[in-house]
């Protein structure tokens, strides 16, 4: 992500085509082909002879044939989604839907049979590890259904609605502007208010219109498959196949609230300097801060605004985009692979280098959106992206490679088991390391900052903190910025999904949900007729977004675990593991367990603790947040909630 989140990528539960994606591989489900008739009635047949579905051993001898089987669906799946994300064709787009309807199809039989097998599992050894796999398998495909034609639908609408997407671009000047990588960039370079708000309602006009009448379908169709497989709504079965959690709404919101106060001083500081740097917009100094000004298109991370609100312009703030310039896409990732392998991680395969995409081709239309895919074949393992010469695109060459890792250190697991121990997991392990690499000591290291000069006078302890002020507030605009933007995604589609909001209101709500929890607002008139969240990424491919927001909580705790194991003693924002074995081997107990555990077993392996706590994240942060309050004190902190 992300870390520019935006390169978030996806875990399904089971298919593990990572970002790829296509909602099939969250609704396996069958098909409407004939053939699928035939097998169907070979499931039945098998599904009526009872015996063979009541001994434990019996269990464990289909599981190991299943899971065999699905290593090569999920080959099959990544390869056509890869082909068709990677080179954009309508061929590709027809390969890529028919390789989800397969494995829908695959996986409808095979979930039948291992219900069959759970609903017999009374007499297997207690806690045995059958019925974790067939119960990691089942709530992994919570949208399989009988209904061959409303599965089919499904899999259509879904695509179609990609599209709109992909394709959405906008031409000024004989010049065209997809997202990435020119929308991106002039949201994050340009400080021309018209400018980026051009750029910022023309790609929501070009996608929300489009995009919401099949937005509308594709919840609906979820929703009925959800309630076949015994849940709610289908905000209920993402909560269920991606978290072994009870109460993950109330856990998010408390979580939320720890962190809301530090957030208001950080929103606060930032409205003040973007007033003084776009006077006479009208900016409200006790109100929300219009959306487009924040460095990034969906004002979901705030760092590319670095230049606007560095508190301390005198002191050099650190800065890698010069230095990167010389850089090649290839000596970019090769940085990150060497931070891996520093920590006794593994290098990337030969596979992983003559297979990825890392750079934008020039030749065919490609999506983007940062990815990593498990091919579920040895050694192969893929991150698409299009790199550029950008700090941002460095962490999310670390955020992907840290995707990698995880794929590398649990693929001996059953291919049930090579999942995250939860999603947000997945999502942690690059940013973790990635606040090592950002430390100024490691960038010196790196031939990244400039060497520093010898301390000489008295003002120099002085410039220490300034410094460290300015490095805070860097990384807080990329992680804190991010919290209430990873909550209220989901928060709105859970409303969706639950019927709370309907189809007239789904814009309405979603910016009473932008207000009330980013304090943003939108910089031109909204109506009912704009569909704003389909001009995000993980809304229009639906892909659940509440991983990240644990996983930016996530990665302080995984981060002090590994500090400590390094033998890091001093303030946690200081710390860098390069090098440190130790807290390589920490990571790896963690990574190679991949979903074999509930996730508090595997919280708790790295960090002692079996819960998501917001201590270290605030500890990490508590020399800004001191310092936010003392520059707000003239100021009205938080934002009121409606005109
Ligand atoms: C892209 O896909 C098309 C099929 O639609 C194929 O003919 C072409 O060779 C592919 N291009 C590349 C560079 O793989
Ligand atoms: C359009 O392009 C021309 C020539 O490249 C340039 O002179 C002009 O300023 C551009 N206009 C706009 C509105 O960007
Ligand atoms: C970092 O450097 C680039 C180019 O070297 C510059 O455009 C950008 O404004 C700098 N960022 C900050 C925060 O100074
Ligand atoms: C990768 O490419 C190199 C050079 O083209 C080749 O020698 C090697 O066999 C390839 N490896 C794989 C796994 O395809
Ligand atoms: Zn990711």
């Amino acid at each position: 992500m992300v870390t520019q989140t935006r390169s978030l990528l996806m875990s399904s539960r089971l298919v593990k085509i990572f970002l790829v994606v296509s909602l099939v591989a969250m609704t396996r489900s069958v098909a409407a082909d004939d053939s699928i008739d035939a097998f169907l009635e070979e499931v039945k047949e098998l599904v009526s002879r009872e015996t063979e579905f009541t001994s434990e051993t019996d269990a464990k001898e289909w599981l190991a044939r299943t899971n065999v089987a699905l290593a090569e669906q999920n080959n099959k799946a990544a390869t056509a989604s890869f082909n068709y994300a990677t080179n954009i064709t309508n061929e590709n787009r027809q390969k890529q839907v028919a390789a989800a309807l397969a494995m829908n199809r695959w996986s409808n039989a095979h979930v039948i049979q291992a219900k069959k097998y759970l609903s017999n599992s009374n007499n297997f050894a207690p806690g045995s590890d059958v019925i974790r796999q067939l119960k990691i398998f089942v709530q992994g495909e919570p949208f399989v259904s009988k209904d061959a034609a409303l599965s089919r639908k499904l899999e259509e609408t879904s695509s179609k609605l990609q599209v709109v997407y992909t394709d959405a671009h906008l031409t000024k000047n004989g010049k065209t502007y997809y997202i990435e990588p020119e929308l991106t960039e002039i949201m994050s370079t340009s400080r021309d208010y018209d400018e980026l708000l051009w750029a910022w309602l023309g790609w929501r006009d070009a996608i929300g219109p489009r995009a919401k009448p099949l937005f509308t379908e594709v919840v609906t169709m979820l929703n009925l498959v959800s309630r076949q497989n015994g849940f709610s709504d289908a905000g209920e079965a993402w909560r269920v196949s991606n978290y072994e959690f009870d109460n993950i709404e109330s856990t998010t919101h408390d979580l939320y609230e720890e962190v809301r106060p530090l957030y208001e001083q950080l929103h606060a500081y930032v409205r003040r300097k973007l007033i003084q740097k776009y006077p006479g917009r009208g900016i409200d100094p006790s109100g929300g801060i219009p959306a487009h000004l924040l460095g990034n298109m969906w004002g979901q991370q705030w760092d590319s605004i670095m230049d606007v609100v560095t508190p301390y312009p005198l002191v050099a703030a650190d800065n890698v985009t010069g230095p990167l310039q010389s850089y090649t896409a290839k000596r970019m990732f090769k940085m990150a692979e060497d931070f891996f392998k520093s920590i006794g991680l593994d290098p990337m395969t030969s596979t992983f280098w003559n297979k990825s995409m890392i750079e934008k081709p020039r030749d065919r239309h490609v999506d983007c959106h940062g990815s990593a895919t498990d091919f579920f074949k040895e050694g192969d393992y893929r991150i698409k992206m299009c790199s550029v010469r950008t700090g941002e695109s460095l962490n999310t060459i670390h955020h992907e490679m840290g995707h990698i890792q995880y794929f590398m250190q649990y693929h001996r697991q059953p291919s049930i088991y090579r999942t995250g121990a939860n999603a947000a997991f997945h999502e942690a392990v690059g940013d973790t390391i990635t606040l090592s690499v950002k430390t100024p000591g490691h960038l010196r290291a790196m031939g990244l900052l400039k060497t520093e000069k010898p301390k000489g006078d008295s003002g120099s302890e002085n410039d220490e903190y300034k410094k460290d002020i300015n490095f805070l507030m860097k990384i807080a605009l990329e992680k804190i910025a991010f919290l209430p933007f990873g909550y209220m995604i989901d928060r709105w589609r859970w409303e969706v999904f639950r019927g709370q909001v309907t189809p007239e209101n789904y814009n309405r709500r979603w910016w009473e949900l932008r207000r009330l929890y980013q304090g943003l607002i939108p910089p031109a008139r909204r109506t009912q007729n704009d569909f704003d969240p389909a001009a995000k990424f993980h809304v229009s491919y639906f892909i659940p977004y509440i991983r990240y927001f644990f996983s930016f909580i996530g990665q302080f705790q995984f981060h002090e675990a590994l500090c400590k194991a390094a033998g890091h003693t001093g303030p946690l924002q200081k710390c860098d593991i390069y090098r440190s074995k130790k807290a390589g081997d920490l990571l790896k107990s963690l990574l190679s367990l991949g979903g074999s555990k509930p996730w508090p077993e595997s919280m708790e392996v790295i960090t002692g603790q079996r819960k998501f706590k917001t201590d270290a994240i605030l500890e990490y942060f508590k020399p800004l947040h001191d310092w936010l309050k003392r520059a707000n004190a003239q100021e009205h902190v938080g934002w009121k909630n409606h005109h």
